[in-house]
């Protein structure tokens, strides 16, 4: 069984009368990405800021890499990166140079780390350019390189493609995908759900301050059914084609159109049975599952704001 390289354990955080976490309990293996995702306002940012010790719980416990935070905290702390929000730095001085102030304070770091991970993201070139200069992707793979000098085996990232534009995120993805590859584990919260599932094997959902939902990517989003559209001009035809068959188990019929709710692996059988009855389609469109779905479905949407008083 692969190591927990961190473990949150029945974690209970109030900001004054107002319960903001409510006995979370999460764990993530070495070399898994988890998505952290919820409502705005559930509580994602504030339990990142307990694991990196930033604020302190009311009770519970974070163990990273086998060290537990409170106890251990320079051992636990060493084997992670974090960029929470938009990443900060003098604007002033170039990326070399922040990142060199960056290196002073961990004397354990060698300077040649700093090209290795300029490097790593893409920023050799504008190395030398004033961080004021950058565009909010670059700052933001900038952060990153940041985060990786100290070498962490566990990284977050909060809303890391937060007001980037479709190239940002795309180098961002990248980035992210290629660090994986090396065996770096990631802890990611995001609204883009599209992204999240993209990078992230394993989900945790939050909403006001509970875990509603964790689990593998797969496990999560692979349902018994599927469901498929067929666009066709004969609906009535197909609809009645369809009527006694064993895998399909629900219709709906629309004006050019029937979705059809099938046993999983049976699009196949679908597709040849129409072709046997010569029924004229146009075209079949399976319908899978989204995390954005999944989302909807077990959060409701909206905002958690109003509910995080609630006891
Ligand atoms: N320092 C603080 N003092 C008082 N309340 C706080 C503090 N920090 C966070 N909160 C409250 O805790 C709740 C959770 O906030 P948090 O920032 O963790 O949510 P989030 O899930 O990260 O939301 P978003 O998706 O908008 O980033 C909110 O109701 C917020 O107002
Ligand atoms: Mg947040």
């Amino acid at each position: 069984m692969a190591q927990n390289i961190l473990q949150v354990s029945n974690i209970n955080k109030s900001f004054g009368k107002k319960s903001v976490l409510r006995d979370v309990s999460l764990s993530v293996s070495q070399g898994e990405s988890l998505g952290f995702i919820g409502p705005n306002g559930a509580g994602k940012t504030t339990l990142i800021r307990i694991i990196l010790g930033l604020v302190r719980s009311d009770q519970g416990s974070v163990i990273i890499n086998g060290h537990p935070l409170r106890g251990e905290f320079k051992k636990a702390i060493g084997n992670v990166g974090s960029v929470v929000e938009t990443p900060r730095f003098y604007s002033y001085l170039s990326a070399y140079h922040n990142l060199q102030m960056t290196c002073n304070l961990h004397p354990q770091v060698k300077k040649e780390k700093i090209a290795e991970v300029l490097e790593l993201v893409g920023l050799t070139a504008r190395a030398g350019d004033k961080v004021g200069t950058y565009s909010l992707g670059m700052k933001q793979r900038l952060g990153l390189a940041r985060a990786l000098v100290s070498n962490p085996t566990l990284i977050f990232l909060d809303e890391p493609m937060n007001g980037m534009d479709p190239q940002g995120m795309i180098e961002t993805r990248a980035l992210i995908l290629k660090l994986k590859e090396r065996g770096i584990s990631f802890f990611i919260t995001s609204h883009l759900l599209s992204e999240v599932e993209q990078v992230c094997d394993h989900i945790a959902i939050i909403k006001t301050g509970q875990i509603i939902t964790r689990g593998s990517m797969e496990q999560l989003l692979t349902r018994n059914f599927e469901t498929v559209d067929i666009y066709t001009s004969e609906t009535a035809t197909v609809t009645s084609v369809l009527q006694n068959v064993s895998f399909v188990h629900q219709i709906k019929t629309g004006e050019n159109r029937v979705t059809a709710e099938i046993d999983r692996k049976s699009s196949a059988n679908l597709n040849r049975l129409l072709v046997e009855r010569k029924i004229p389609v146009d075209y079949l469109v399976p319908n899978n599952t989204t995390l954005e779905q999944l989302f909807i479905e077990l959060t409701g949407g909206g905002e958690d704001s109003d509910g995080s008083d609630k006891k």
